[in-house]
């Protein structure tokens, strides 16, 4: 949209968290709250965004570090009138409309955000503002209107028993003239129950300047939901997954229950395929198509090719999982795994910094850390690559076509060259040339009659 501008207000203090991390970057989602209404301002057009920050300003500045956002400090919290105007300066200049935000009402749409410039500016009002109807109101700012125009909004604190029982309900956003806004903020003044510079106040001045005040109200009031304590962020949280999950079903993805599947917003999966109960995806995550993802398997920052099968209680990071890979159950990828495709990671099998080539496979109980495993090498049951010397990290090769019997352990570094086989039970500490057999068992000793003469001693 032109000459759209936003102010997200984030300075607050958020004492009901009981938290030591500012509110605005408790996540949902795993995402901070403060990133929804920015993404939000960003994705309804606007150029320029300024934040708002104050309590614990340094860790919110860090982590708006790459969102492209200007931050403006609050030092002290005087109240959300004296909070836009500590961005005056940085929108000298600016003369269009502003939108304003709150940073901890992270479930406002860009739809709604969009229809409410839009009235604005059809309108051609002063203020704007987004309110909501509310079963129970406690809390918010009321509506004062007359007919479509807002007279003013009364805080609970400042409100009579008659303004109280209003049910419609300032939620915080608004759309305003930007040179209206600015030219009345420094005229505002504090006298009411909390001693604040209240932006509402801004309304009752655009109608004594004798200029349209319009209200937006919400189809959905969810959107307005603000978070102040835990049990809001546990409710939002509910709210935006399932905004997510029933994004994913109908593109085409199947939840077998999606009140426990927990998907990140930003992961991406293909369509058929499944999620069972109980699932966790996060990060960076792409998955393709036709993949079952099993229950309570946890999945973070990893990219995963087509018809992939993840079994029960797997968890796997920073990795990537190609076309029919079949990995659990209670398998570990850890990262920097790369499974190329056509693999099998069996049941408690850790791996980590691994390459596996097309159609190698670890079935049971083995580690595989620190290694560049080749194509259709088989590991057997509890293979070890002794990859850490207690200083450094040491690498494993293993060359196509190589069978690892079982028990083996790789001291590394070490080579294992193409189409050798390793003995069950051998440690080997030096490089296998391709073709050949390497075994280090120490040789089978029998004494003959040994029980005889050694019977089990009478307790
Ligand atoms: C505000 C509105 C109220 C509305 C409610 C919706 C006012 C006076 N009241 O009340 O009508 O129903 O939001 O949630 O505006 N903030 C600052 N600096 C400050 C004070 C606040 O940045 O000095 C920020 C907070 O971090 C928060 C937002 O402004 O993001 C709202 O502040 P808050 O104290 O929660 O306002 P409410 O009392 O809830
Ligand atoms: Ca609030």
């Amino acid at each position: 949209m032109e000459d759209l501008a936003a102010v997200v207000l984030a300075a607050g203090k958020g004492t009901r968290m009981k938290s030591e991390r500012a509110k605005v970057l408790h996540e949902i989602a795993g995402q901070p709250l403060l990133f929804y209404p920015l993404q939000a301002a960003k994705e309804a057009g606007c150029e320029k965004i300024s934040v708002v920050i104050g309590h614990q300003g340094e860790e919110v500045e860090a982590a708006l570090s790459e969102m492209q956002v200007d931050c403006v400090w609050q030092t002290e919290q005087l109240g959300t009138g004296h909070a836009l105007l500590c961005a005056a300066e940085q929108l000298k200049g600016f003369s269009g409309d502003l939108l304003l935000l709150c940073g901890d009402v992270p479930l406002l749409s860009t739809a709604t955000i969009s229809q409410l410039v839009d009235r604005h500016r059809r309108e051609k009002a002063a203020v704007t503002v987004l309110t909501a109807s509310l079963d129970q109101p406690q809390g918010y700012g009321r509506i004062i209107r007359d007919g479509e125009n807002v007279c003013r909004i009364v805080e609970e604190k400042d409100a009579d028993d008659a303004q109280r029982a209003l049910c419609e309900v300032n939620t915080g956003t608004y759309v305003f003239d930007a040179d209206f806004v600015f030219s009345v903020l420094p005229r505002l003044g504090k006298e009411n129950a909390q001693g604040e510079y209240y932006l509402t106040d801004v309304v009752a001045a655009a109608v004594t300047a004798g200029r349209k005040t319009r209200a937006l109200c919400l189809a959905d009031p969810d959107e307005a939901l603000g978070i102040n304590d835990r049990v809001q962020l546990a409710e939002a949280s509910r709210l935006m997954r399932q905004r997510i999950n029933r994004r994913l079903m109908l593109g085409g993805v199947s939840l077998i229950d999606p009140a426990t599947t927990y998907v990140d917003v930003g992961v991406e999966i293909g369509s058929d395929s499944l999620l069972h109960p109980g699932v966790m995806i996060s990060g960076a995550t792409r998955i393709g198509h036709n993949c079952i993802i099993e229950m309570g398997v946890q999945i973070d920052s990893v990219q995963i090719g087509d018809r992939v099968h993840l079994k029960n209680g797997s968890v796997v990071e920073d990795s990537l999982i190609g076309d029919n890979c079949k990995v659990g159950p209670m398998a570990h990828l850890r990262p920097g795994t790369e499974l190329l495709g056509d693999n099998k990671i069996g049941n408690y099998v850790e791996t980590k910094k691994a390459r596996f080539e097309e159609k190698s496979q670890a079935s049971h109980l083995t580690y595989i850390g620190d290694a560049e495993v080749g194509k259709n090498v088989n590991f057997g049951c509890g293979t070890i690559t002794c990859n850490y010397d207690g200083v450094n990290k040491h690498k494993t090769i293993i060359e196509d076509d190589v069978f690892v019997g079982s028990d083996t352990q790789f001291i590394a570094p070490v080579r294992i060259g193409r189409n050798s086989l390793i003995a069950a039970g051998s440690t080997i500490t030096k490089d296998v040339p391709a073709d050949s057999l390497a075994l280090s068992r120490t040789p089978q000793k029998v004494i003959d009659g040994w029980r005889l003469k050694h019977p089990l001693k009478k307790k």
